[in-house]
């Protein structure tokens, strides 16, 4: 059985699938394959593994033909995959939960330690040879303790992030579809309705997932509620925030500094981010560790590997057959 693999993964993944018997027809770059080289890529594959950046919708489908009968996301993020599509052929999709969560949540805390502490700005004097030695008026930033943050969606990504604040002796408040009242006791946090957590947060951390209800949460009306001094950390995806809206509300101080792993039309940037001081922009690097990485991958191609031999799996988003 083929499995098509559209990326480079830490090589675990293809031990383990070889090591199940399965041949591997890989995209063997870093880059991503043209949308024409992935349709070809896994024409007549048994199994997919596919990454964010991969849309997985009729088109592709079509494309691998009825054989298909697994995709799992290198993410765990599903916005990329068209689930109903998959389950209306069959198509278990799973994807990996769980084993980012800290990663993610330290991601979201450097970038808010960075902004708040202006490290970016810190790191280019220091590199200039601008420095002329301390001084007590230079590149004040915010101080932590004791202000609020503000987490959208208190999933397990959230609640990392939200247990880090804590540590940091934030107070916290969350927003969300529904309560998380565990998470509530566990954390001291406070389920309030979002238009009360912007205006109450210092830090407002997204960790919602990208759905037609999610896109633009953040748009010039959001942003216009929260304090001139806040700051916007995005670690879930770029179209919970209008960019364009952002970059206004950096330029006229409506909010303090941004945050951002993610963009809404990666690997673009929005040129307005670019030139703001009050910024720090990092390449979507939220699951970014080697430890994370090979845990994905180990779990992506365990996944593949159970649904084609009919054992079980955890976590996933479209059983198999589709579960009709
Ligand atoms: C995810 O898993 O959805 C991240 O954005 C990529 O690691």
């Amino acid at each position: 059985m083929i499995i098509a693999v559209t990326r480079r993964l830490p090589v675990v993944a293809t031990e383990l699938l070889e090591g199940a018997g399965l041949t591997v027809r890989m995209h063997d770059a870093d880059d991503p394959p043209s949308r024409e080289a992935l349709l070809s890529l896994v024409d007549g594959a048994d199994g997919l593994i596919c990454l964010l950046s991969d849309r997985v919708d009729e088109a592709l489908l079509d494309a691998a033909g009825p054989g298909l009968r697994v995709a799992a996301n290198y993410a765990v993020g599903l916005d990329n995959v068209d689930l109903e599509a998959c389950r209306a052929r069959g198509v278990a999709v799973a994807h990996t939960p769980g084993v980012l969560t800290d990663a993610t949540a330290d991601l979201a805390w450097a970038l808010l330690l960075a902004v708040a502490r202006r490290v970016r700005e810190g790191d280019s004097l220091v590199r200039s040879g601008g420095w002329s030695g301390w001084s007590p008026l230079q590149l004040l930033g915010a101080s932590l303790a004791g202000r609020t943050f503000g987490v959208v969606g208190l999933g397990r990504i959230g609640a990392a992030a939200a247990q880090r604040a804590r540590g940091f002796g934030m107070d916290v408040v969350y927003t969300g579809r529904s309560r998380r009242e565990r998470e509530e006791v566990r954390l001291e946090a406070r389920f309030v309705p979002l238009g009360e957590l912007l205006e109450v947060s210092d830090v407002v951390s997204l960790h919602c997932p990208s759905t037609p209800e999610t896109r633009h949460l953040i748009d010039a009306e959001a942003l216009g509620r929260m304090r001139s001094s806040a700051i916007l950390v995005n670690t879930a995806r770029g179209d919970v925030v209008d960019e364009a809206a952002l970059v206004d509300a950096l330029r006229e101080g409506q909010i303090g500094g941004a945050g951002l792993d993610v963009f809404e039309r990666e690997p673009v940037v929005h040129e307005g981010l670019v030139g703001l001081e009050n910024v720090v922009l990092a390449p979507h690097l939220g699951s970014a560790t080697v430890e994370t990485r090979g845990a994905m991958a180990r779990m992506v191609a365990e996944a593949v590997i159970a649904v084609l031999e009919g054992g079980t799996v955890e976590h996933l988003a479209v059983p198999p057959g589709g579960g009709a």
